[in-house]
């Protein structure tokens, strides 16, 4: 026999390559050196239908001797046939039928990358074909090359050796087409992460208020509207909380909106905590916490992405991305701790606690989103509290909000995406009251993360309101899953699929 070892499935199916690096969507033929990725459901036969028999026989008894149970995740190498056009075999285990849903095709996608790129693999043959779980053939293979991309990119520009070599996929599927056009809706959202990664990872001196807005203008060219406010028009307009923080930094507050307005129905706000650097203040951080505090701005990342996400996929959906932008920095300006600053809400605030400046550039914030918008709902996400990532750890961010119907969407929706979200209450308004002002900046007591939760209620008034506190979840220190190291673009995902999939 002269080639034992064909694979009619994929020479057959056009097939879809989720090539890691945009430009390189083609297949770049590498003869005797490509990696061959068998997929197998739990319970089943290795599938061997691709090779003759003898050779099939012979890998079954291979895996068999290893113990390979094919739990989902697990993967074994098996040498390649002499004369095939492999030089190696990965079999990689599906785990049961019922595990095949979206977010574990994500993640799966993601390790099965990470493993490729340690074993040097450069053009790889995926084959899905006959498989289908919770989600169809073409959604879970269109599940499994987002996870691979998202895992594969990765911040690099203070790297000298960052060459990366591309991976080209193909993958063998039931329809091409169908997974070709579920992968490019995936793609568009994908690129929203990437600009929220790349955001959060940046070093706060090169992403300062003025910096970011100059990322946001960015999106003008996807028909999006930006409008930057600057320090002297936020004090024109009364918002005085995110002016103050502002104060700082030698560039002052910045209010970014960024509207992609997709349809005429009423606009979906999303408000994001945009702090470039949160030193605390005068109300100083210490120990090591300080040193990862670059990526205080990711709740206003994940709003940019978001709309950049959205526009990208030409959604059907009127979102506003309102993003309060500063650097909680300690200088001769900067507010000192008592201070009394007016929200343009006309609530004053006492500032007992310059490093509790999260909400308070949200309170302004928000209330712009309201004032001049008038959204049907109105989500914030932010790095708010030390206190969230106490409660729930970092394998969740926190939700509150008096809305069950959001908060059973948003939970809804952080399944699909492996962004889980989890409910922890409101209601300790009354812990804010301040001798000097309306309200103070830190509670008398209470749990830290629902009294600053508390504290945003003010400014939700009487509009559908959810709070996400994302503290913990914005940079990775290391990878896992889809999820490279360094920013995480944690929120994208969560608010696109709860926009694309409830609104
Ligand atoms: N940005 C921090 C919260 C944070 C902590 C984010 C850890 C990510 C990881 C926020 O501005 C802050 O400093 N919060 C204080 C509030 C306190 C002074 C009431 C906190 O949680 O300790
Ligand atoms: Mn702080
Ligand atoms: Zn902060």
């Amino acid at each position: 026999m002269s080639r034992i070892f064909t694979l009619n499935a994929i020479a057959a199916a056009t097939l879809l390559s989720a090539s890691v690096h945009a430009a390189d969507f083609s297949f770049k033929g590498h003869s005797g050196a490509k990696t061959l990725v068998v997929t197998q459901i739990k319970g089943q036969a290795l599938p061997t239908t691709a090779f003759a028999e003898q050779t099939a026989s012979q890998l079954s008894k291979a895996a068999a001797a290893a113990r390979f149970d094919a739990s989902q995740g697990s993967t074994l190498e098996l040498l390649a046939p002499v004369d095939s056009d492999y030089e190696r075999i990965l079999v990689v285990g599906l785990g049961e039928k019922d595990e095949l849903n979206a977010a574990n095709m994500a993640k799966l996608g993601g390790n099965i990358h990470a493993k490729l790129q340690t074993l040097k693999a450069d053009v790889v043959d995926v084959s899905f074909a006959n498989i289908e779980g919770q989600i169809n053939n073409a959604q879970l293979t269109a599940q499994f090359a987002h996870g691979a991309n998202l895992r594969d990119h990765s911040f690099d520009v203070y790297k000298k050796d960052a060459v990366k070599t591309a991976i080209s996929y193909h993958f063998a599927v039931d329809d091409a087409q169908r997974a070709a056009q579920a992968y490019s809706a995936l793609a568009h959202i994908e690129q929203g992460v990437f600009l929220a990664r790349d955001l959060t990872s940046e070093v706060a001196s090169e992403m300062t208020p003025v910096d970011f807005a100059n990322a946001a203008k960015e999106l003008e060219k996807y028909g999006v509207e930006v409008t930057i406010l600057t320090p002297k028009e936020l004090k024109k307009l009364g918002m005085g909380a995110l002016e103050g923080v502002g104060r700082g930094s030698e560039h002052g507050a910045r209010l970014v909106v960024a509207h992609y307005k997709g349809s005429d129905s009423a606009p979906i706000a999303l408000v994001g905590k945009g702090i470039t650097f949160d030193s605390g203040g005068y109300s100083i951080k210490t120990g090591a916490s300080i040193a990862r505090m670059k990526s205080d701005m990711a709740g206003a990342a994940a709003v940019l992405g978001t709309v950049k996400a959205m526009a990208l996929s030409k959604a059907e959906v009127n979102v506003v991305g309102v993003m309060g932008m500063a650097a909680n920095m300690v200088s001769q300006t900067a507010i000192a701790p008592g201070d009394v600053l007016r929200t343009a809400e006309g609530l004053s605030v006492e500032v007992v606690n310059t490093d509790a400046e999260g909400r308070l550039v949200l309170s302004d914030s928000m209330w712009y989103a309201r004032e001049y918008f008038k959204p049907q709902i109105m989500v914030d996400i932010a790095t708010l509290t030390g206190s969230k990532v106490r409660a729930v750890g970092n394998r969740y961010s926190a939700i509150f909000s008096e809305d069950d119907q959001l908060v059973s969407e948003f939970t809804a929706a952080g399944k699909v995406v492996n962004e889980n979200v989890w409910r922890l209450p409101l209601g300790y308004k009354d812990m804010l009251k301040s001798d000097i002002a309306d309200i103070k900046n830190i509670g008398s007591g209470g749990p830290g993360a629902t009294t600053a939760a508390s504290f945003l209620q003010h400014f939700a008034g009487d509009t559908r309101w959810v709070h996400i506190d994302m503290a913990g979840n914005a940079l990775a220190s290391s990878a896992k899953g889809e999820v490279n190291v360094g920013g995480t673009g944690y929120g994208v995902r969560l608010l696109s699929e709860w926009l694309l999939k409830t609104k």
